[in-house]
Formats: structure tokens, C-alpha cells, sequence
């Protein structure tokens, strides 16, 4: 369960640091990859070259030690850190952390990280129980940080109490614990998603097509496959790699993508169709490029056919996304299409404001089922978008309406 987990190990300054040392070592043999940043204090019991050799890393020690010019240190520990341990924590570093202190490099990565946080405290027991300590345990317990209680016995101060710090297998065995991973709903379903745009050809140098960068279905797919879903994208010509563990296929006409989509259909649970698809295309499609001539041009169009509309009218179980980008009434034209195309969802933004839409690395969707769950999500990056439409696929597969 650690093995490949990234474990940032805060070592703050107590006589515990020696178990540090051990504990570095057991999460290394579990398969983790840890890198231990140290406060002056720390180092005046163990020096770095112990944690450096246990770990195999490099060890902190200086916020302003700053190695590699093409990274800021401590912010770029924080975003690698899948988990962040803080073994021995002292007194002083529970009481900077609940206050926001960040004057060291164990302080400052501490607070920059979005990673869960298990606290190990470690001091004499008159120290843990005084107020001061306690009203700083909860205050961390309040930012939703973990705790290893310390353990109850003979301190090195020569008291006996609660203040050791726990024992290293123990630290390791509730991390296993914790960080056991739960399959998501989507774990081994057949998610079927489309994105970009469609280009239909007038000659053979020349097409119709719109802005779709495909991101947003770029985004769906990979989110979906980290949530453990087996992926196919289905996509138009975009300058997008094929996100890992998605199998990709490449299309470029609404004609090819409603022959790919049918085919996949029928061993689809959940499909979400976020391609930007042309309406029409050139009616006739010249062998020839097209000579310019005097005069104007024109170009006789017909409708491509409606890819979603048809899995709508062949439903057997799957459950349907579609998408509408709208310039006014959102809402009301999403609902209309939700119906008339007989989906279970729809994902409904409005390309007229800034952010929103084609090009565009963010997104404001308000999701509509037909069960009636309606929620509008704020502007969010679109992998934020994707992991939020997926939540609310979840809620409203399960019936969970507020
Ligand atoms: N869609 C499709 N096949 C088409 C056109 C659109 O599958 N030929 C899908 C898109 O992938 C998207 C949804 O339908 O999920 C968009 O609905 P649509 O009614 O086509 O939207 P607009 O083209 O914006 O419709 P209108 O022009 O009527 O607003």
C-alpha cells in the first residue's frame, strides 16, 4: 500500500529522532519513496547523512538552499509529497504549524502541500497534556490533519507517561492502514467518451470544422481511467496526447465517429459525448481542389446525422451524457436536449462568458440529470470539472438527491 507512495518525513528536534532513523528505513523497505526534511533542532541529535543514506534522497534542512534554479524547493516537495509525515513533532512544531509559522523548510513545505498530514507527536508528559499543547492538537485536528498518539512508558526524561513517540512499525502500520486505497464507483466500468471536433471535407485541401480543442473530453478520459474505468476515446483531430491507460482512436468525420461510437456502444456503461460534432457538412465533396472563379460561391450543405440522438433512441442500459454549449438560456435549451435526446445527463455551459469553452483551460458547467439532480459547478480547472461531473454521474446512478 506504500509502495511507489511519494512520504515527505518532517523529523523536528527531540531525542525520538533515533526511531526517525529506523522508521525512514521501514518505509523505504515497504517500497515508498521518502525524502526527510530535518529542523536545526533535529540535526543536533542525528545528522543528515543518516537520513540521507536510509532514504537514499537528498535531505532538507534549508529553506533557502535552493539547489536546482528550475524549481523553488520547498513548494516543489509539498506537490510531490503523496503523503506528509511529521515524526518526531515537538511541542514547538505543533505549536508553529496550528499557528501558521512557516519559518524553516519543514514549516514552510508543511504549508504549502495539499497531501494528507499524520502528526506524531513526541515530548515529555507534562508537555503533552499542558493546554497550550492540546489547544494546538486541536486546532490541527481541525485542519483535518491525522494524529499517532503517542505511545504510554518510560520517557528519556526519566518520567513514565504518555509522550514517547510511537513505535516505528506501529507509525507504518496505521499509514498501511490509511492509505488503503477504496475502489471508486467507476472501478472496471467501460466508460465511452468522445471529444474535438469533427472536420468534413468540401475538396481535398479545404474542410468545415469549429474551435473544439478537445480538452474538456481529454480531460473526462483521463480522469475516468485514474479512477480505474477502462477508457476508449473516441476523438476528432486535436493536438492532445492520448492520456495513460486510455485506448485512443482517431477519427475525423461525424460519419467515421457515429461508426466508432455504434460500434463500441452496445459494451458501454457509461457513455459522455463532449464532441463538438458538425451539423452539416458539403453535400458534395469535389475529388478536384476547387478552382476560384468570378462571383460568389455557393455551398450546398445537409445534416450529418445526430450521433447522440440515435444512441438516445437505442439505449439499453447505458447511462447517456451529452453536452450543450449554449450563448443564452443555457439551461432551458440543455433541458430541452436532455429530453429530446433521451439522456440521463447533460452537461450544459455557457460559451459566451470568459473562461468558459473551446479553447479554454477552465470551465462553468451546470450539470442536469434526468432524475432531477441539478447542480452548478463553479469556474474549475477541467480536470476539476471532469472529477466533479463524475461525482455527480455517481450521486445520481445512486439515487442520491438532496
Ligand atoms: N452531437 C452529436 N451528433 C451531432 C451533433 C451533436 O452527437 N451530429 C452531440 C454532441 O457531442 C453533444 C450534443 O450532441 O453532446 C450537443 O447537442 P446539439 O443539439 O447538437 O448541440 P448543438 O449542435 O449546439 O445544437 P443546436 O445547434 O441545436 O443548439
Amino acid at each position: 500500500m506504500l509502495k511507489n507512495k511519494n512520504i515527505v518525513l518532517g523529523v523536528s528536534g527531540g531525542i525520538a529522532v533515533y526511531k526517525a532513523c529506523a522508521l525512514t528505513s521501514k518505509l523505504v523497505q515497504k517500497g515508498a519513496n521518502v525524502k526527510v526534511i530535518m529542523t536545526n533542532s533535529a540535526q543536533e541529535f542525528v545528522q543528515p547523512i543518516t537520513f540521507q543514506a536510509l532514504s537514499r534522497q537528498p535531505v532538507y534542512t534549508d529553506t533557502f538552499d535552493e539547489k536546482d534554479p528550475s524549481k523553488i524547493a520547498h513548494i516543489d516537495l509539498a506537490d510531490w509529497a503523496d503523503l506528509f509525515l511529521i515524526a518526531p513533532a515537538t511541542a514547538n512544531v505543533l505549536g508553529k504549524i496550528a499557528n501558521g509559522i512557516a519559518d524553516d523548510m519543514l514549516t514552510t513545505t508543511l504549508l504549502a502541500t495539499q497531501a494528507p498530514v499524520y502528526v506524531a507527536p513526541a515530548m515529555n508528559v507534562h508537555m503533552y497534556q499542558h493546554p497550550a499543547v492540546q489547544r494546538n492538537l486541536q486546532l490541527l485536528d481541525s485542519f483535518g490533519y491525522k494524529f499517532i498518539e503517542p505511545g504510554e512508558g518510560y520517557l528519556a526524561c526519566g518520567y513514565v507517561g504518555k509522550g514517547r513517540l510511537e513505535e516505528p512499525e506501529t507509525i507504518v502500520k496505521v499509514l498501511e492502514d490509511e492509505e488503503k486505497e477504496i475502489p471508486s464507483y467507476f472501478n472496471g466500468k467501460k466508460v465511452l467518451v468522445t471529444a474535438g471536433p469533427t472536420q468534413e471535407a468540401v475538396d481535398p485541401v479545404r474542410y468545415f470544422t469549429n474551435h473544439s480543442s478537445g480538452k474538456m473530453g481529454y480531460a473526462i478520459a483521463r480522469i475516468a481511467a485514474s479512477l480505474g474505468a477502462e477508457v476508449t476515446l473516441i476523438a476528432g483531430k486535436t493536438n492532445l496526447d492520448c492520456p495513460p491507460n486510455v485506448k485512443c482512436i482517431s477519427i475525423t468525420t461525424a460519419e467515421e465517429m457515429y461508426q466508432a461510437v455504434h460500434e463500441h456502444y452496445p459494451n458501454s456503461d457509461i457513455v459522455i459525448k463532449s464532441a463538438a460534432v458538425a451539423d452539416y457538412k458539403p453535400k458534395m465533396v469535389f475529388d478536384r481542389k476547387m478552382k476560384k472563379k468570378e462571383g460568389s460561391l455557393h455551398i450546398e450543405m445537409e445534416r450529418t446525422k445526430d450521433i447522440l440522438k440515435s444512441l438516445g433512441e437505442q439505449k439499453q442500459g447505458q447511462y447517456l451524457v451529452g453536452f450543450a454549449a449554449e450563448t443564452n438560456d443555457a439551461v432551458t435549451y440543455g433541458k430541452e436536449k436532455l429530453k429530446k435526446k433521451h439522456l440521463d445527463a447533460i452537461v450544459v455551459n455557457d460559451v459566451s462568458q470568459e473562461g468558459v469553452g473551446f479553447q479554454s483551460s477552465t470551465n462553468q458547467v451546470t450539470f442536469i440529470s434526468k432524475n432531477g439532480l441539478e447542480e452548478s459547478l463553479p469556474m474549475l480547472s477541467k480536470d476539476e470539472t471532469a472529477k466533479q461531473i463524475f461525482a455527480l454521474i455517481e450521486k445520481d446512478i445512486k439515487g442520491v438527491h438532496e
